[in-house]
């Protein structure tokens, strides 16, 4: 990928250097601040924007801007030229790829970052920047590590959200997510919100936070036993499209969260980047993020697994009913179930596995794993009633369940691991 990072307006504030002090928590000043603009087609924007944080940011919170721009127009030469006007530094970092989208934009901005607190925010101004320093304030004050922007608490509103139908789908994209993640999402009522401050630490797991001394406010969520931090058992940041918020929520588990409420304006100009497409990624992304452990990836397999009885059976009554064979039917429409489970597990539980291997590798691979299953069920079941002694139903039952698992183990061993290099095992 080539990218380049311009700075036109390099950071000059010497105070920047200083060795960071430990603020306590309920300290006014919260440190620097890295806040990370993702941009696609904003040129629109951009002075407006600037404007607005040149009048919001206030002396003693020293911010540089970083814009992590996909576009396609020319955001990045509209961005430069409104830098020189700023007060504060402003940087571009234009991808020529824009792996991940929105999130991966984000991502990219927080590896950039080597300030206490980045906040993230919109380009279109439908995020008031007047609301930076409270929310950066919010978290110095409480102690929180992640301090999120709601539209669904006292105070906040979603006016900006054009239509009954996409506050439907918001409302229900926050409800799944937060069915899907009660403990993670516990304390944030608005998780698809794009707009909140987080501190580095929480995020890169340098130092596990801050949080949690004595601040007033806030949602203590140390209790809990799936705190994974740093770069622990979730693993690397690997965001799908516009949830960046339940990715660093759900991957990171900030120890304390806190809100601060905010009216969803109307966008300044331009329009929204978001498709239907958009949607499919949400929830690919959902699966991605829920199947991060052996156990939930073996659930969902199995959940997979039974759903592509549907097509078999489906198959199997359209073959019988055009005169084939019911025998050879069955053949043909086991087949017709293995492809369904095969897109379903590529598109929901191995879509970031998918790389280690060519697509015809993959299939064939499955295929034959799914049909060796149903050949090695019959002899164990043989050996189940012959030699241990076991019911007929009994048998059938473990066989079923023993050729499930070595299945499942077997299909993420020899499909979706990368291989071994000769000489050194990778270490993923
Ligand atoms: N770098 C980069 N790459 N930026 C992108 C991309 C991309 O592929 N797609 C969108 N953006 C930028 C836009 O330029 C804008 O600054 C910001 O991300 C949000 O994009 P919009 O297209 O304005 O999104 P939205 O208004 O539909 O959705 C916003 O509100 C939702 C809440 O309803 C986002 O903040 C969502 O994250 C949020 O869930
Ligand atoms: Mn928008």
């Amino acid at each position: 990928m080539s990218e380049d990072l311009r700075t036109p307006h390099a950071p000059v504030d010497p105070e920047a250097d200083l060795p960071v002090v430990l603020e306590p928590a309920g300290a006014l000043a919260p440190g620097s601040v890295t806040l990370i603009i993702p941009t696609f087609n904003e040129a629109g924007n951009i002075a407006e924007l600037l404007s607005r944080l040149a009048a919001a940011l206030p002396a003693h919170l020293p911010c540089e801007v970083l814009f992590v721009d996909d576009s396609t127009d020319d955001t990045p030469a509209v961005i430069e030229r409104a830098a020189l006007q700023c007060a504060f530094p402003v940087a571009v970092l234009h991808r020529e790829s824009p792996a991940g989208g929105l999130g991966g934009a984000v991502v990219e901005g927080i590896g950039r970052a080597d300030t206490d607190w980045i906040v993230v925010m919109d380009a279109d101004l439908q995020h008031p920047p007047h609301l930076v320093p409270e929310l950066v304030g919010e978290g110095a004050r409480t102690g929180a590590d992640l301090v999120v922007a709601s539209r669904y608490i006292a105070g906040g509103s979603r006016a900006g959200l054009a239509g009954g139908y996409r506050i439907a789908v918001s409302r229900g994209a926050t409800w799944l997510a937060k069915g899907l993640f009660p403990r993670a999402l516990r304390g944030i009522s608005d998780p698809m919100s794009g707009f909140f401050a987080m501190r580095r630490a929480a995020i890169t797991g340098e130092t596990g936070g801050a949080g949690g001394t004595g601040g007033t406010g806030g949602t203590d969520r140390t209790g809990g036993t799936d705190r994974t931090g740093g770069t622990g058992a979730t693993g690397a940041l690997k965001p799908l499209g516009y949830k960046i918020l339940l990715e660093l929520a759900v991957r990171r588990r900030p120890a304390r969260v806190a809100e601060v409420p905010f009216v969803f304006q109307d966008r300044f100009s331009g329009e929204s980047k978001s498709t239907a497409r958009e949607g499919l990624r949400f929830l690919a992304h959902l699966a991605a993020l829920r199947s991060a452990t052996p156990l939930a990836r073996m659930i969902g397999f199995g959940l997979i697994g039974l759903s592509g009885f549907v097509p078999n059976l489906a198959a199997l009554w359209l073959l019988t009913h055009t005169g084939l064979n019911y025998l050879l039917a069955e053949v043909v429409a086991n087949q017709a179930g293995v492809m369904w489970n095969f897109l379903l597990i590529e598109t929901l539980l191995f879509r970031d596995r998918r790389r280690h291997r060519h697509w015809a590798d993959r299939i064939g691979r499955f295929t034959v794993l799914a049909n060796a299953d149903l050949l090695l069920r019959i002899p164990l079941i043989a050996v189940f009633v012959g030699s241990w002694g076991l019911g007929v139903l009994a048998a059938t039952a473990l066989a079923l369940v023993t050729t499930f698992v070595l299945r499942f183990a077997a299909t993420e061993a020899l499909v979706y691991l990368p291989r071994r290099k000769a000489g050194h095992s990778d270490p993923s």
